[in-house]
């Protein structure tokens, strides 16, 4: 490791929420990574949460899947609880990197963000609410930036796999990339795909809570980045997809809200020409058109009152057709789910200005990596620490609240991640 961990700052990493359901992944990688760090550099990492003994038994769990008998002995465990000021002070004066894996983060994120930004430690998650990530880049990227601490939040399957597929896709672009259609799908075996039940319960009181991101958006006082080139646009709610060949609706994630972010810090600090992205994802033939139009009637308008978010939180399997449950994906789902997200981008070939005419060059890029939530997420967020604590100097300024790529973009996060489960490639135009 680059970065070195002293006596009063022992650890590389810290896993917070190590027990969650996303957590004991987390554990897994972390521990595999470490095993590959050379002796010199040993990856030095402890995990962390309310529960000193669930975390003894993640440990457990985790030295008996790898087989790796150490993990139970040498891995030190740090008791802390978001509630619990001082316990988060603790915890984040001992590493150097936290990822947090303690969500929702509307409920549960910014004492840790906060605990980060006062005690030295660069802090990662895997958020997909924008509402979180917006507010925390307003309210803590100067104090963050005047201390020196990094704040990277979805640095899972949100929102990495676009906004650094995006960066891929300018990268083998010839000239200037002026937009990008994004589509993703998600494939999966017999058995189906489903997430686990705290992704349900975020997009429930994000979507309830969808006005105040509106305010908090007037909050930064931006002007709308300019458009280059050719305006696209937007397509219906649902239409068929002749790209995909299925239907599709728009992608109602955090990928667009974090995307766009980046373009703004492009445009802002490296005077970079912005790139419009819309992002649509694959939902199936015209059944699943009906059942979705259905259930997302039904869920509009539950999330409006607290007793319908209240059933909705409660009944996850039930409201959301089975794709969000209580206990989780099944390891046979994990192990058939797969997604791909690929990029149809347009702009002007070197010499052409984009003030000028129609786009005259076309790209097709793909981002492909396995199961999005646990297995892609994963992967994503520790090899975004693992960047962090190899190549700090390649990141902007001192510190601050940034989105991945803004983080990211001088760094060699892409080239790991293509060792790591999430591959990007360039793919022929049809
Ligand atoms: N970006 C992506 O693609 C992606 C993918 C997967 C998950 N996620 C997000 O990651 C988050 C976690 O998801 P999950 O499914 O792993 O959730 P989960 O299984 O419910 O885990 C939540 C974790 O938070 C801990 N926790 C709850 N309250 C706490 C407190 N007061 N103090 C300390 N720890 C506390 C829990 O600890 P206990 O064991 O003590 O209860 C547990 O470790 C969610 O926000 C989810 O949306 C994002």
């Amino acid at each position: 490791m680059a970065a070195a961990v002293t006596s009063s700052r022992p650890y590389h990493i810290i896993i917070f929420g190590a027990t969650g359901f996303t957590g004991q992944f987390v554990v897994e990688e972390v521990a595999r990574c470490a095993a590959e760090s050379p002796d010199g550099s040993r990856l030095k990492w402890a995990v962390a949460g309310r529960s000193r003994q669930r975390l003894g038994e993640v440990l457990t769990k985790a030295s008996e899947r790898l087989s790796m008998p150490e993990l139970r002995t040498d891995i030190e465990i740090i008791v802390a609880d978001v509630s619990i000021e001082e316990s988060l002070a603790i915890m984040c004066q001992q590493g150097l990197v936290i990822l947090n894996c303690v969500g929702p983060y509307r409920f549960f994120g910014e004492p840790v963000v906060k605990a980060c930004v006062e005690n030295g430690a660069h802090y990662l998650d895997i958020c997909g609410e924008p509402q979180f990530l917006e507010r925390m880049q307003l309210e803590y990227h100067t104090k963050a930036l005047d201390k020196g601490v990094y704040v990277i939040g979805s640095c899972g399957f949100d929102s990495i796999p676009a906004d650094l597929g995006i960066l891929y896709t300018q990268r083998q672009f010839k000239g200037t990339l002026t937009a990008v259609e994004g589509f993703l799908n998600i494939t999966s075996g017999p058995a189906g795909s489903s997430g686990h039940d705290a992704t349900w319960q975020s997009a429930v009181h994000g979507f309830a809570d969808s006005g105040s991101l509106r305010q908090l958006r007037k909050k930064f006082g931006q002007k709308p980045l300019p458009v280059v080139g050719a305006k696209v646009k937007k397509r219906g709610f649902v239409f068929f997809s002749k790209e995909m060949e299925q239907y599709a609706i728009p992608f109602m994630g955090s990928d667009p809200s974090v995307v766009r972010r980046t373009q703004r810090h492009l445009y802002e600090e490296d005077h970079q020409s912005p790139v419009q992205y819309t992002a649509y994802v694959g939902i199936g033939g015209p059944f699943s058109v009906i059942k979705l139009f259905c259930g997302g009637l039904l869920f509009w308008f539950m999330v409006k009152f607290s007793l319908g978010r209240k059933l909705l939180t409660t009944f996850p399997s039930f409201f959301s057709f089975g794709l969000f449950t209580k206990s989780g994906p099944t390891t046979k789902q994990i192990e058939d789910t797969c997604f791909s997200l690929t990029f149809f981008g347009e702009g002007y070939s070197e010499g052409t200005d984009p003030a000028q005419g129609r786009p005259n060059t076309k790209i097709c890029t793909q981002v492909i990596g396995a199961e999005p939530g646990y297995v892609a997420t994963v992967s994503a967020i520790v090899q975004a620490a693992l960047t962090l604590l190899n190549e700090l100097h390649s990141l902007p300024r001192r510190g601050g609240v940034y989105t991945p790529r803004a983080a990211f973009h001088k760094t060699s996060l892409i080239e790991r991640l293509q060792n790591h489960s999430i591959k990007f490639s360039v793919k022929s135009y049809n």
